[in-house]
């Protein structure tokens, strides 16, 4: 068998136990703030019509960036590259009966074919949490408010992360007011996008080259729009209520077509780690774009990738835990001692300690061996059959292999005590 065949597809991951307790725990933790924020959990496919996405969220996600097929009906299918069109499509679709505003959350795994590098896979899990049915500054604001939560639940401090924040409104009313056709603004949006990753010298060229005359003006009016104005206004209203790493700026602008207002980015301030943290802002008018009425809506997508590249910077992992507390080995090849291992297995279960059994008979060293690779903290030796009749054996310690000799109910007690 060819070695190649044992990797997995580019760009996406396995995930090992370890690995897993890490997500697991990622997931766990945006879960219950956002539960904390009275967020419901919905869910659904990965699996999604072509059409939901065309000409209604990103030209770059859709025609660059998306796994698209025909099935085996000739439909066109793609496996969704974001939360959004779903979470849209399925408020719009039973709008009728629910509530509003109506907060939602979920954590999918999302597909977007991009060049794998650090903070960029093509698999990702993503938070999303949306509130329909909500307008005004009152509910971005406290959007936002469930983001810092969240990193303060991953042990961050105020200082580990800034929010960036602007407002499509804002850049929509410059381009107005200097008659900038739409292809130029949306040009002008890509580039402040790119900012950040390009010289101020490329910077000021391509712009010059897309506004020509008006360059001076919309830088102009852009400095303006940060120091008062709307987005001001939303400075203040953060520090009122006591969220302080927040600042304007002017170019996060957001990948999607489908922002219409206040729009955000969080990012570390370690520059280690130099991609967003989580994204997202007002969209109020993607239902209209599935043929709906509008409704104002609001939300964010935070990925599992630099989430854990951000907590691995600052030591906020969390350690490994095994699933089982216990393995019991079993030292010979006997069926009447496999037998009274599972029934002792059993007993061990109903007292609430994760337990496994090692079957194999194999010798003592070795099983011993087996269970420090699996990091499991004790294990019970059965030789023979007849300790268990006397209700005594064998519990060993790992981390310092001492041996206690023990009742069932004093095992039971050594081993949850240690907790
Ligand atoms: P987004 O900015 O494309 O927004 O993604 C949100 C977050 O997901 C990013 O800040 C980043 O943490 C993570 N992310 C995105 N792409 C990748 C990738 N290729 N690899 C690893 N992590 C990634 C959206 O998707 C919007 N739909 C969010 C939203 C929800 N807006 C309103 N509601």
């Amino acid at each position: 068998m060819k070695k190649e065949i044992l990797e997995s597809y580019k760009g996406v991951r396995d995930f090992y136990p370890q690995d897993q307790f890490v997500l697991d725990y990622i997931r766990r933790v945006m879960s219950e703030t956002c539960e904390l924020f009275g967020f419901e959990h919905y869910g659904a496919s990965v699996l999604e019509s072509a059409d939901l996405y065309r000409n209604k969220t990103s030209d770059e996600i859709v025609n660059e960036q998306t796994y698209i097929f025909e099935d085996r009906g000739g439909r066109e299918v793609v496996l969704r590259p974001e939360m959004t069109p779903t979470v849209a499509r399925m408020v719009a679709k039973k709008r009728r009966e629910l509530g509003f505003p109506l907060r939602l959350y979920s954590i999918p795994n999302v597909f977007r074919y991009e060049r794998p590098q650090k903070g960029r896979l093509r698999e990702h899990w993503q938070l999303n949490a949306d509130i329909f049915g909500a307008e005004g500054m009152d509910y971005e604001i406290e959007l936002v408010a469930l983001v810092r939560e969240i990193f303060f639940a991953f042990g961050a401090k105020e200082e580990d992360f800034l929010i960036k924040i602007n407002s499509r409104s804002v850049l929509d009313k410059i381009f107005n007011e200097l008659e900038v056709p739409p292809l130029a603004a949306k040009s002008t949006l890509a580039l402040l996008d790119r900012k950040a990753k390009i010289s101020e010298e490329d910077f000021d060229e391509h712009l010059t080259r897309i506004l020509a005359n008006e360059k001076d003006a919309f830088l102009a009016a852009l400095k303006h729009a940060e120091a008062e104005g709307e987005l001001k206004n939303y400075l203040d209203e953060f520090k009122l209520r006591g969220i302080n790493n927040v600042v304007v700026d002017s170019s996060v602008v957001r990948g999607f077509d489908y922002y219409t207002g206040f729009i955000f980015e969080v990012f570390d301030t370690d520059k280690a780690n130099p991609r967003a943290l989580c994204g997202g802002g007002r969209y109020d008018n993607l239902m209209k774009s599935l043929g709906q009425e509008p409704v104002p809506t609001l939300g964010f997508g935070m990925g599992d990738v630099t989430i854990r590249d951000f907590m691995d910077l600052r030591g906020l992992l969390p350690e490994y835990e095994p699933a089982s507390k216990l393995m019991i080995m079993v030292l010979q090849d006997d069926p009447e001692l496999k037998r009274a291992a599972f029934d002792l297995s059993e007993r061990f279960r109903r007292a609430n300690i994760e337990t496994a059994v090692n079957y194999s008979a194999r010798k003592f060293d070795k099983q011993i061996k087996t269970a420090d690779k699996l990091s499991i903290p004790y294990v019970v030796a059965l030789e023979d059959k007849c300790d268990l009749d006397k209700d005594e054996f064998t519990l060993i310690k790992l981390s310092d292999k001492t041996k206690h000799k023990l009742s069932f109910d004093s095992a039971v007690f050594f081993v949850t005590d240690s907790d």
